[in-house]
């Protein structure tokens, strides 16, 4: 039996929960990666160096795998993206057809913020592609907004997106969706998996002044143009947040470290 998962972006936030919880459920687990191995690596997961972008090395990383988890993505180009994923398709559809766990963004498939658009293009790459497969769309990780807000935290003024509400979520808690998902039959596009709570970035930004001891005011901004307004008109929210996960201010009170996610490095949310 095809029983090795494959995670793909299983060095980055989303994947490296993936990859962890797999590893603890006693799975047979490869992560995919552009790096070679590290040597801090597990002797429980196996390493595939591949470029998914430009097609190198994904036929054998596929070798005896039955499910692929798809966290890798690069936010710095508009069609990266849609071109990794066409590829890896394209090789599973040569290595038998495992079942692909897509982990999307909730509202792709309305706002117009061009990494979403990306996203979108590639879950519909992934439903025409005649592989079995799960999509499931999550909220902002909490990561995203500690970066947002940890680079407008060094001004003198907080300037936050007026009028905009963020569901964000714990990335452990998307990966042990995802997981679970990975571990059981294809189910197409699941529910939506949004965070317990659903707060203005205002307040985001007051939490995180507050777990800090940073003392600055925060100023929400009107800014212009269809992002913008396509985040205050909340496209990228579900119709409720979902309780029952770690709350930002938990997430915060845990210290986290600032990280680079891939959709920021461009754009912030
Ligand atoms: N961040 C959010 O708020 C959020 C919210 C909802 C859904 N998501 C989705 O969840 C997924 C994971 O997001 P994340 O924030 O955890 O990402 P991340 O931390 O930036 O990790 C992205 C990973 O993609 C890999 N990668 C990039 N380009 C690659 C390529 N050409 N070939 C192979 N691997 C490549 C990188 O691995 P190497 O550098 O090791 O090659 C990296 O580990 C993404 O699909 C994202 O859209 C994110």
């Amino acid at each position: 039996m095809n029983d090795t998962i494959l995670v793909t972006g299983g060095t980055g936030n989303l994947g490296s929960h993936v990859v962890t919880r797999l590893a603890r459920q006693d799975c047979r687990v490869r992560v995919l990666s552009r790096r070679p191995p590290t040597d801090q690596g597990s002797p429980a997961v196996e390493w595939c160096t591949a470029d998914l972008a430009i097609g190198d090395g994904i036929d054998s990383a596929l070798d005896g795998v039955g499910t692929v988890i798809h966290c890798a993505t690069d936010g710095r180009t508009r069609h990266g993206d849609v071109a990794a994923t066409r590829n890896l398709l394209d090789a599973a559809g040569r290595a038998g057809g495992p079942h692909i766990v897509y982990v999307s963004i909730i509202g792709v498939d309305r706002h117009p913020l061009p990494y979403y658009r990306a996203k979108y293009d590639s879950e519909r790459l992934l439903e025409s592609s005649g592989l079995p497969y799960t999509i499931l769309r999550a909220a902002q990780f909490h990561e995203m907004l500690h970066f947002a807000l940890s680079r407008a935290a060094r001004l003198p003024v907080v300037p936050v997106l007026a009028g905009t509400c963020f569901q964000s979520v714990d990335t452990a808690h998307v990966a042990s969706r995802a997981v679970d998902l990975a571990v059981g039959m294809p189910r197409g596009r699941v529910a939506d998996l949004p965070g317990p709570q659903t707060l203005t970035m205002a307040a985001l930004a007051r939490a995180y002044l507050r777990v800090s001891g940073a003392r600055r005011p925060v100023l929400p901004v009107l800014l212009p143009g269809r992002v913008p307004r396509a985040y205050r008109e909340g496209l990228h929210l579900a119709s409720a947040p979902l309780p029952g996960s770690r709350t930002f201010e938990d997430f915060l009170a845990t210290g986290p470290a600032v990280r680079v996610p891939a959709a920021a490095r461009k754009r912030a949310p």
